[in-house]
Formats: structure tokens, C-alpha cells, sequence
């Protein structure tokens, strides 16, 4: 083994790092052993929703079947306990993300919630007429409509930085758009839809050099590769659950304290105030200011037990082994004639978004379905940068944890089969 390697602590063969059994992985993915179509399940559209191990489904059962209560505000033994499990959920994606605070972790829906909130508060609060928000070509619509309304109802303006035809940031125009205008970057850590890889923590130096403060979308990022939000300088980080292994309606909203403290509410209701009087009300402090309302409980516990399993499998190893497979696939899927493959960024993970030769996105969904393979096909809500590259729909097939070599090749199989029937 390599000092690098022993370094890493892992070890790494052909088949990923040791001790990573992805057949032990899947036995906790009870969803995963069922067949489509008459034929097994190859789940290959995990950038749109991950599947839930066994730990995380138990986990809402025994919340719901044992000590489903509200939080913050009963005085029984239940609430005790739900209040515990709720909060305990806010520590482990603290701990998970390297937050320095417990404070700084905010309950939101999902990604997109997170973005509104910040261009919401912040957005409002610092933005004004004549400023700019810059963001990247290769955003999802979840970090470019949300700018667009605060620009539409400031006067402020959009910026995009461009991509290269590997689906790369051109970091040189990046560092020219920033200006004394510039209010905040938005930029994704990991695109959906190219697969692409960006210099986040490098390009957060840049911005602070020029005094701006960066929200990274972590919605693909964070189940793929380790974050740690101290090390990246981030201002504000946002994921969504069920990307994470976890449950639907809960994401994660990281802000640096200092920012959050001076933000305004997001909306209004009980649990986010100190007093309430019809001619005044206080707010309460981060995170509670930004959680109007009975929040999605059975959501934190949730995402606190896929937080455990990620943890207990390591990220570190889950981003090798992934790598790996990923290089597996790029080269098998080279071997299909006729796919172009659409985003070949040097840095890249875990998305293969292609074309076939003759063949319409939907016609081969539909033809890789019935062959039991999963994939999103069309705009992967990120038109843009379909239409940089001249293209109204791509197949994509993305990966995780419990994925294998086999289901790769399985796929390749099916893309062969889907020229025959499609007569290319
Ligand atoms: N669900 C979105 C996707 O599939 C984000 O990429």
C-alpha cells in the first residue's frame, strides 16, 4: 500500500476500496430486489432520488409507531422524546457537515426551499438596484429562478459564468464578473445534469478576495463525496434529504452564524418568534427564526439515520468506490456506437448524461424501462445548459452507493438492444 494510499486509510484494488462490500450495501436497500417488467430492478436514477436503506425506514416507523409527537411544545413524555430525536437529527448533520455550530443548521423542505430562503432574507435585506448575483451556466433551476426573482424585483442583474464543451467553469471569466456590484456567487458543488465536478473551495477564496459571500448547491455533492463546510468557507450550503438516503420533505439550510443572525424571518408562525403582541412580535434566533410552523420531524430523524449509515459506511469510501465504478462505466459506455456522452469534465462523478445517434431521449427511457433499468430522461430541470450544448433532452443514468459493475453492464446490454429495436 501507498503512503498516499495508507494516508486516504483506504485501499483501493479494482473493484473499489476494500472492505466496501457493495453486496452487503445492498442487502440494507430492501427496494433494490424487486424486478420491473419481469426483469431486476437496475436503480440508475439516484440524481433525481436516492433509495432508503432498511436503518432509515425503521427509523420513521418506530418514530410514528412508538413516540410521534410535536416538538418544542408538549409537556409529556412523547414530545420529550420527539423533541430529542428532532434536535438530535439538526446534530448529526452539524457534525456531518463540520458546521461549527448547531445554530447554523437550518430544517428546510429541500434544496430549492434553502435557496429561496437565503434570496429571501439575505437576498432582500443586502440587494439593491444596479447590483449583480452571479451564477454558474450549469445550474439547476433551483439556483437560477429564485436570483431571477429577487433581480426581477430589485433592479438587480444576473450573471453567468461559462462553461467550456467538457462542462468545465471557465475560472478566468469567473474571477473577471466579480465586481464591487457583485452581491453573492450561487454555484453548484456537483452539476446534475453534466456530472460535473467544480473548484468550489477555491473559487469561495475568490470571492472573498473580492468580499462576496457563496452559496454552494449541495443538493448532488453531499451523498457522493465528504463535506465540510469549515474547510470550504461557504456562507451558506444547502442538500435535500432525499438525496441523502434519507426521507422527502427535508433539506438543509448551513449558514454561517454571522450571516443568519442578521437575516430576516422567512415566513411567519409559531416557533419562529419570542413574544407576539397585535402591535409587535419578536423573532427568535437562528435556526428557530427560519422554522415557521410544526416542522417535518419524522423528516430530521429520518435524515439523521441516513446521516448514521452514510457515516457508519464513510464517505471517503463511498467516493471511492463510487469513482471507481464511475470509471468502469465511462469506459463501457465509450463501447456503445453511436452515445455521445454530454459533460467529460476531468473532475466529474457518478452522471453519465447521453445521447444515442437516431434515437429520442424518451424512446430509449421507455425501452431501457421495460428492460428494468431506471433513468431520467429529458431536461433534468436544468434547460440551460442543455441548450448551451444544443440539446433539448438527454438520457441520464447516475449512480450511488449500492450500485455495481454488473448493473453497468446490464445498462450497456439494454443500450445495445434499444439501437436494435430502434433500428440503428
Ligand atoms: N431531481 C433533480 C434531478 O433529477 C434535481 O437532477
Amino acid at each position: 500500500m501507498s503512503t498516499a494510499t495508507l494516508a486516504k486509510g483506504i485501499e483501493e484494488t479494482l473493484d473499489g476500496p476494500i472492505g466496501y462490500d457493495v453486496q452487503r450495501v445492498r442487502e440494507d436497500f430492501p427496494i433494490l430486489t424487486q424486478k420491473v417488467h419481469g426483469k431486476p430492478l437496475v436503480y440508475l436514477d439516484n440524481a433525481n432520488t436516492t433509495q432508503k436503506p432498511r436503518q432509515v425506514i425503521d427509523a420513521l416507523a418506530t418514530y410514528y409507531s412508538e413516540y410521534n409527537s410535536n416538538v418544542h411544545r408538549a409537556s409529556h413524555l412523547l414530545g420529550e422524546r420527539a423533541t430529542e430525536a428532532y434536535e438530535g437529527g439538526r446534530a448529526k448533520v452539524q457534525r456531518f457537515l463540520n458546521a461549527s455550530r448547531f445554530e447554523e443548521i437550518v430544517f428546510v423542505r429541500n434544496a430549492t426551499e434553502g435557496v429561496n430562503l437565503v434570496a429571501q432574507t439575505f437576498g432582500r435585506k443586502y440587494v439593491k438596484e444596479g447590483d449583480e448575483i452571479l451564477i454558474s451556466a450549469m445550474e439547476h433551476h433551483a439556483n437560477i429562478v429564485p436570483w431571477q426573482l429577487l433581480c426581477a424585483e430589485k433592479g438587480a442583474t444576473l450573471r453567468v459564468i461559462p462553461i467550456n464543451d467538457a462542462g468545465e467553469l471557465l475560472l478566468d471569466e469567473y474571477e473577471k464578473l466579480l465586481s464591487p456590484r457583485t452581491k453573492l456567487v450561487g454555484i453548484t458543488q456537483m452539476s446534475n445534469a453534466l456530472g460535473t465536478v467544480n473548484p468550489v473551495k477555491e473559487m469561495i477564496a475568490t470571492a472573498h478576495r473580492h468580499g462576496v459571500p457563496v452559496l454552494v448547491d449541495g443538493a448532488q455533492s453531499a451523498y457522493h463525496m465528504a463535506v465540510d463546510v469549515q474547510d470550504m468557507d461557504c456562507d451558506f450550503f444547502v442538500f435535500s434529504g432525499h438525496k441523502l438516503y434519507g426521507p422527502t420533505g427535508i433539506g438543509i439550510l448551513y449558514g454561517k452564524s454571522e450571516h443568519l443572525e442578521n437575516m430576516p424571518p422567512f415566513m411567519g408562525g409559531g416557533d419562529m418568534i419570542k413574544t407576539v403582541t397585535f402591535e409587535e412580535t419578536t423573532f427568535g434566533d437562528p435556526p428557530y427564526r427560519f422554522e415557521a410552523g410544526t416542522p417535518h420531524i419524522a423528516g430530521s430523524i429520518g435524515l439523521g439515520a441516513a446521516v448514521d449509515y452514510l457515516t457508519g459506511l464513510g464517505m471517503a469510501n463511498i467516493a471511492a468506490y463510487e469513482r471507481d465504478l464511475m470509471a468502469y462505466g465511462t469506459a463501457a459506455l465509450s463501447e456503445v456506437p453511436g452515445l455521445r456522452m454530454m459533460g467529460t469534465a476531468k473532475h466529474k462523478a457518478s452522471v453519465y448524461s447521453f445521447l444515442l445517434d437516431g434515437i429520442h431521449p424518451n424512446d430509449a427511457g421507455e425501452l431501457l424501462d421495460r428492460q428494468g433499468i431506471a433513468v431520467r430522461v429529458g431536461q433534468h430541470c436544468a434547460h440551460p445548459v442543455l441548450q448551451r450544448f444544443g440539446v433539448t433532452a438527454t438520457v441520464r443514468a447516475s449512480l450511488a452507493c449500492y450500485n455495481t459493475r454488473e448493473e453497468i453492464d446490464a445498462l450497456v446490454r439494454a443500450l445495445h438492444k434499444v439501437r436494435e429495436l430502434m433500428g440503428a
